[in-house]
């Protein structure tokens, strides 16, 4: 039975694991000397993969928070369509999929009872499979055409951390060999890819540094009962995962929307009394990052002039926002890493506020680890 290792709950040990399990994830599958990636185990020829005209992407709860920033990065990086689907929801759509298409399934446990339905239904209509899975051998894992382990170790909290951020790095790389398989990046090219990855264990460790800062801002929020999570882009996904670890350990009511769509509707529930907590990183190296900043900057002052708090993610160095808001620093990476490191602070402010409120925090009413009834 694994132990704690000195930690109170398997929740912060996990979280506490993830720079270990992201480079345990990453390192066996490239090479920075040659700009190479590695993903044999996918099973895929080059043509198939040269042929590829479509990705489909499914999974529950967390793991579909992960494959929704794999849509952004694939899309950005390799311009192959992404399509993504609750599991739950892909067989009662008539999924026009076939021949010539992947479908990505991601799981951790490999047992998800809706995932492994939407998986079948894929097979059924010709589409090649490949899971992501934290769990060797797991029902989805070998039900697969090809299958893409995250190495993040046993996840024994119900609510899922370490194998989230492996699960975002897995679609980096994947995207990162669709390149290269098709001869979209030069060698130089995806030696930067590569090395900005290689980088992400280190600053997860920095990022963990917050812990105390998190910790104080539950303190100072655990009395509220609503939250509203936002994000643009890639970091909408991460804003999707942040509101759900907060129900998940700490059954507080909390929504994760995308920035840009608060205007039309939430804006009239935000006061003194909905706390938000917004993502507003930018990457100076992207123009679009840079234009999706200033715009956050600009909602988080109209949220200020309504009385709401605002706890935002800010990249290191920005004391515009230390000023304005609640800032929790996030350092500086590429934009589309940038969700690796965001989902760190939510996940230890999910944390303290459960512990705060005196929850069971890996054990949350009424939840398992892993849903084998659909
Ligand atoms: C839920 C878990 O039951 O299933 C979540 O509580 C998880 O943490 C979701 O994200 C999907 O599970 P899996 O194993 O398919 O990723």
């Amino acid at each position: 039975m694994p132990d704690k290792g000195g930690f109170p709950h398997f929740m912060i040990k996990e979280i506490f694991e993830q720079p270990q399990g992201m480079r345990d994830t990453i390192e066996p599958r490239l090479s920075l000397n040659e700009g190479v990636v590695r993903l044999d185990e996918i099973r895929s020829s080059p043509d198939e993969l040269r042929a590829l005209r479509r990705i489909n992407i499914l999974a529950s709860g967390t793991s579909r928070h992960a494959y929704m920033v794999g849509q952004y990065v694939i899309q950005d990086m390799v311009n192959i369509p992404v399509d993504v689907d609750y599991a739950s929801e892909f067989e009662y759509r008539n999924p026009l999929i076939g021949p010539g298409e992947i479908t990505i399934v991601i799981t951790q446990s490999g047992e998800t009872a809706d995932t492994t339905a939407a998986q079948r239904e894929a097979k059924a209509k010709g589409s090649r499979t490949v899971a992501i899975s934290n769990v060797i051998d797991s029902t989805i894992a070998r039900e697969a055409d090809g299958v893409l382990y995250t190495l993040a170790g046993p996840e024994i909290s119900i609510a899922s951390t370490k194998a989230f951020t492996a699960q975002m790095a897995v679609l980096f790389l994947f995207a990162l060999y669709l390149g290269q398989v098709r001869g979209k990046f030069s060698r130089e090219q995806r030696r930067l890819y590569l090395k900005d990855l290689l980088e992400i264990p280190e600053k997860l460790k920095v990022q963990l540094e917050t812990a105390s800062l998190c910790e104080s801002l539950a303190d100072r929020y655990h009395a509220f009962d609503d939250f509203l999570f936002m994000g643009r882009a890639a970091h909408y996904p991460v804003a999707m995962d942040g509101a759900l670890k907060l129900k998940e350990v700490s059954y507080i009511h909390a929504e994760g929307y995308p920035t840009g769509e608060t205007k039309h509707g939430p804006l009239a529930l935000i006061d003194e009394h909905l706390p938000i907590v917004i993502i507003a990183t930018r990457d100076q190296d992207d123009a679009g990052s840079m234009l999706r900043y200033e715009k956050t900057v600009a909602n988080i002052k109209t949220f200020k002039e309504q009385g709401a708090h605002v706890i935002a993610l800010t990249s290191e160095g920005d004391e515009e926002l230390a000023k304005l808001t609640d800032a929790i620093p996030i350092p500086t990476t590429r934009e589309l890493l940038l969700p690796i490191l965001e989902i760190v602070p939510m996940q230890l402010f999910a944390y303290y506020m459960a512990v705060r409120r005196g929850l069971d925090v890996d054990k949350p009413r009424h939840l398992v680890k892993s849903v084998v009834v659909e």
